[in-house]
């Protein structure tokens, strides 16, 4: 569809101005001032128009969990908060193993035709922790990114082969970073262990690493010090990790809410630049779920708002900083055409009103999980419209 969005507020990794683009043929066609099209044509005076986001973290529950999400609620959710693509984790039931599982869960996200959904397939065949022939099944090309989040991949020597396989096909491998021997003991051992391990491995194999849900210091120091030494490292920090610590909220979620001291450190690494992505680990559970202690939260609807209102009105990044973070990365690991207001790129943005003052309320939200500590937080920037190569795909 052709679409012409006029005098926004237009802002993406690299530039901020204000202006017009004309959208053709769902792409970006033309960017600057004064464009006049004949075609559907959008007043966005006094709004932002910046790259759609993309979620490098959710899980839609499709199939095996749709009483928590599926690939239709999720979808509508994602657009809700203003995002057009999403990396979803394999974790499902079955789990996400096998041709049979992607081409399913592809063929249900062309059917609602909201968002770009990418799968991961597991690292080990149905999360046993030991075996990796399944990945010889896939073609290079039919896979992005393979994960057992939910779950950290026990065996170091496993994990190394697979990464192997990953360097061979260029696959990104997705760590849930938690050593199982120190969960019930210390959370923060598990994380720290394997976060150092996976960075060592990484170091060996040349394969790209991407650290999901980074909630330690010591995680994300190793990580820094990975980056420094030249190992292909991208991390990802949740929105929950830089909002919440363990003395305002004892939410239950995996990685658990962390020491002060430990937000602050993540709110630094962002500011120098260390962190590649905002992943909202949208993570539905349904009330009973959440009593018997599943853990997760969904966020989907409430990550631009919730970061802006942390990161960019408390002016520790730039705007133009956090889309980096929300859309221009995510685009780059995950192979999108996404992320940049550029012509060729394609035609997904989303206009924000950033001076709104929107108070969370889950009982509004498009997900089937209202699971979210964030109730009658009061933050800004509302999602107004979500654009997918140039169709409206939510107004709000
Ligand atoms: O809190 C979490 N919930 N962390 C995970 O890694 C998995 C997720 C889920 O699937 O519910
Ligand atoms: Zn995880």
């Amino acid at each position: 569809m052709d679409l012409l969005i006029k005098n926004a507020n237009i802002v993406d990794y690299s530039h901020s101005f204000y202006g017009d683009i004309y959208i053709k043929n769902g792409k970006i066609q033309e960017v600057g001032r004064e464009i006049s099209k004949d075609c559907k044509v959008i007043d966005a005076k006094g709004l932002t128009l910046m790259p759609s986001f993309i979620d490098m973290h959710a899980h839609f529950r499709e199939p095996g969990f749709t009483y928590k999400e599926d690939i239709e609620s999720g979808s509508k959710a994602a657009v809700r908060g203003g995002y057009t693509a999403v990396n979803l984790m394999a974790n499902t039931r079955p789990i996400c193993s096998t041709k049979e599982i992607l081409n399913l869960v592809e063929n249900r996200a062309k059917e609602v035709n909201l968002i770009d959904i990418n799968q991961c397939i597991s690292v080990t065949k149905n999360f046993d922790g030991v075996t990796l022939d399944h990945l010889d099944d896939f073609k290079k090309e039919e896979i992005v990114a393979i994960s057992d989040d939910g779950k950290g991949v026990s065996d170091a020597k496993v994990m190394m082969k697979a990464m192997n396989k990953a360097k061979e096909n260029n696959w990104v491998v997705i760590s849930h970073a938690e050593s199982k021997e120190f969960s019930d003991i210390d959370m923060r051992l598990a994380e720290n262990m394997m976060t150092w391990r996976d960075i060592t491995l990484a170091k060996v194999t040349g394969c790209k690493l991407h650290m999901a849900h980074v909630s330690t210091k010591e995680a994300m120091k190793y990580i820094i010090e990975g980056k420094c030494d030249g190992v292909n490292v991208t991390c990802e920090v949740t929105p929950h990790h830089i909002v919440l610590n363990n003395k305002i909220s004892n939410y239950r979620v995996n990685p658990p809410i962390r020491e002060e001291e430990d937000v602050n450190f993540l709110i630094k690494a962002i500011a120098h630049g260390d962190v590649d992505v905002i992943g909202t680990d949208h993570a539905p559970h349904t009330k009973e779920d959440k009593e018997k202690g599943a853990p997760g939260l969904v966020g989907i609807e409430t990550a631009f708002p919730i970061c802006f209102t942390k990161l960019v009105k408390e002016n520790i990044i730039t705007l133009n900083k956090l889309s980096k973070m929300m859309s221009q990365k995510p685009a780059e690991l995950l192979g999108f055409n996404k992320g940049k207001i550029c012509p060729g790129y394609d035609g997904d943005v989303v206009l924000l009103d950033l001076e709104k003052e929107v108070i969370i309320d889950s009982s509004k939200f498009e997900s089937k999980g209202k699971n979210t500590p964030f109730d009658g937080y009061k933050v800004y920037g509302e999602v107004v419209l979500t654009v997918k190569e140039g169709e409206i795909v939510y107004e709000g």
